[in-house]
């Protein structure tokens, strides 16, 4: 087996009202080295970049279990162990940001083990195993196919995935400097809605979909809004709203919390761009809350291998 190579986007989840539904793969890549080890007392599983000092480099790690998912499913586990492998793997995703750090992992390690296997699972396989380690689809989806995706559940858990044009447009994240796990984000949601909050964000995602497959991105402002995750997590992250309303008067199309947070994720024309993360990332200042900020494109291609 030669080296291989994979590259996998980062992603943003719900695009405000699609909660479970929406997302988009961005210009923020990691990259996965992996090649078989000749002994494997000297397996080596190196971390550059984003989590090098606290990722486990063991059993443990995310990338490692789905490829170990895949070798089940495979019936290969007896063949392959974690030293059987020479992994590098090249961080640029911030953990627990709301970037889809963990869906990239996932994604890296079920299409290096499937390539290992020789492409024994189709892509729909592969999609399927994914969301069954995420637990929801949101974010796999667009790391695997790219552009803007509507992940649509059907029977068996199984998924069907439409893509919409991807939009001439730029994505502004502002990253505070703490992290959100996704399941603490989630356990904050209730488990009981008013079917009025039901009807709101049905019809944004009815007006979300208009937008970009008609790039009228004058719809985003209220197609984005939200009221199934957000005003909850807004508990989490008091400065939320501050940060949609002065992007929008900043210039963006439209801004919402990047799948389950911290980071926030704003919409709009690229002239626009620079303007609109000072101001994001002022707001967090005036909190006293340093921020990482990036300036990215959508990504077409989804996972790659390179
Ligand atoms: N839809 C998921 C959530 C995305 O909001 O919890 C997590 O990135």
């Amino acid at each position: 087996m030669k080296k291989i190579r994979i590259r996998v986007p980062a992603t943003t989840a719900n695009l405000g009202p699609g909660f479970d539904i929406f997302g988009a793969s961005l210009s923020i890549y990691n990259e996965l080295e992996i090649s078989l080890s000749s002994d494997p007392k000297k397996a080596k599983f190196v971390i550059v970049g984003e989590g090098k000092k606290i990722l486990p480099k063991n059993e443990k790690n995310i990338l490692w279990k789905a490829m170990d998912a895949v070798f089940g499913l495979l019936d290969v586990s007896d063949k392959y162990t974690l030293s059987s492998f020479n992994i590098k793997l090249t961080n640029n995703i911030p953990l627990s940001s709301g970037l889809g750090s963990s869906s990239a992992a996932r994604t890296a390690g079920i299409v290096a083990a499937n390539a290992i296997c020789g492409n024994k699972l189709t892509k729909s396989e592969m999609l399927d195993l994914g969301i069954k380690l995420e637990g929801h689809p949101d974010n796999i989806v667009p790391a695997f196919y790219g552009g803007v995706c509507i992940s649509i559940s059907g029977p068996e858990d199984k998924f069907e995935v439409v893509k919409l044009p991807i939009p001439k447009m730029q994505a502004v994240v502002c990253t505070p400097g703490f992290e959100l796990a996704t399941e603490r984000s989630r356990n904050i949601l209730p488990k009981k809605y008013d079917i009025k909050d039901i009807t709101f964000n049905g019809a944004r995602i009815a007006l979300l979909t208009k937008a970009f497959c008609t790039n009228d991105f004058k719809l985003l402002e209220q197609a984005m809004q939200d009221k199934i995750h957000q005003p909850y997590r807004a508990k989490l992250i008091p400065v939320m709203q501050e940060l949609i309303s002065s992007a929008v008067k900043a210039g963006a199309y439209g801004a919402c919390l990047s799948g389950s947070g911290p980071s926030m994720i704003a919409f709009c024309n690229s002239k626009k761009a620079k303007e609109i993360s000072k101001v994001m990332a002022g707001v967090w200042k005036k909190e006293t809350v340093p921020v990482k900020q990036f300036i990215l494109d959508f990504d077409g291609d989804g996972v790659k291998i390179i």
